[in-house]
């Protein structure tokens, strides 16, 4: 009888402490799935320049080029259908490009890289600082890069050779703006006359 009833106080108290398991458990692993985002980020900006904005705005810059020797003056553009295909491929990386660079937690750079130009660029920490002190200005030049990427998206559409000069030169204004704010700010006076920078 004295068993029984221990043996039966136990059971109880099993159960009360499983369901209590249950009830608690579930709860935080489901909040961490809820605020978890499901994308990864992998790739810096750094890394998002060189492989996904930089290549394609050198083939949107490259398309319409006028070529003076001495031999005379000769216009390349695009022409055939593969050309407009391959300059289409370059638009679509670069409009979506811009959202990459807004998603939150990517880092300038990767841990202990170095400016190539000390005291022109900028080190990483320094544009992670100006980043995070002013997030509304890197917002506003990622929309100025989605929106002239669209102009050269537009062109490119129009197969619009006109068009797709004007809009080359949009485009090289949009990377500017972020750089002489957040890469050399130092430069920012200097560079609006001339620009021989890399990608600029
Ligand atoms: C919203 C801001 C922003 C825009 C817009 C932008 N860039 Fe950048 N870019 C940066 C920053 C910040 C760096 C410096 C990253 C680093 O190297 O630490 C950079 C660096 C670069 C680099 C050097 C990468 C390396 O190897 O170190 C290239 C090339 C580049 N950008 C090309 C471009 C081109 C081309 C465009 C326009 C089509 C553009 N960027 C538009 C912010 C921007």
């Amino acid at each position: 009888m004295e068993i029984r009833r221990a043996a039966r106080a136990l059971t109880a108290a099993s159960v009360v402490a499983y369901a209590g398991a249950c009830r608690i458990e579930p709860a935080p692993r489901g909040d961490a799935e809820a605020a978890a985002p499901p994308y990864q980020i992998t790739a810096t900006v750094e890394d998002i320049m060189r492989s996904l904005v930089d290549p394609p705005a050198d083939a949107v810059w490259d398309a319409v080029v006028t070529e003076v020797t001495a031999a005379g003056v000769t216009e390349h553009a695009p022409s055939t259908e593969e050309d407009w295909a391959a300059l289409r491929r370059s638009a679509i990386a670069l409009v979506e490009s811009t959202n990459l660079l807004l998603m939150p937690g990517r880092r300038i750079a990767a841990e202990g890289s170095r400016s190539d130009l000390p005291g022109v660029d900028l080190e990483p920490e320094q544009i992670e600082a100006l980043r995070a002190g002013n997030p509304g200005a890197w917002t506003q030049f990622v929309s100025g890069l989605h929106a002239s990427a669209l102009t050269v998206l537009d062109a490119v559409d129009r197969q619009d050779v006109e068009a797709l000069l004007v809009a080359g030169d949009g485009l090289d204004l949009a990377c500017e703006n972020c750089h002489t704010t957040f890469w050399y700010p130092s430069l920012a006076d200097s560079t609006a006359e001339s620009d021989s920078r890399p990608g600029a």
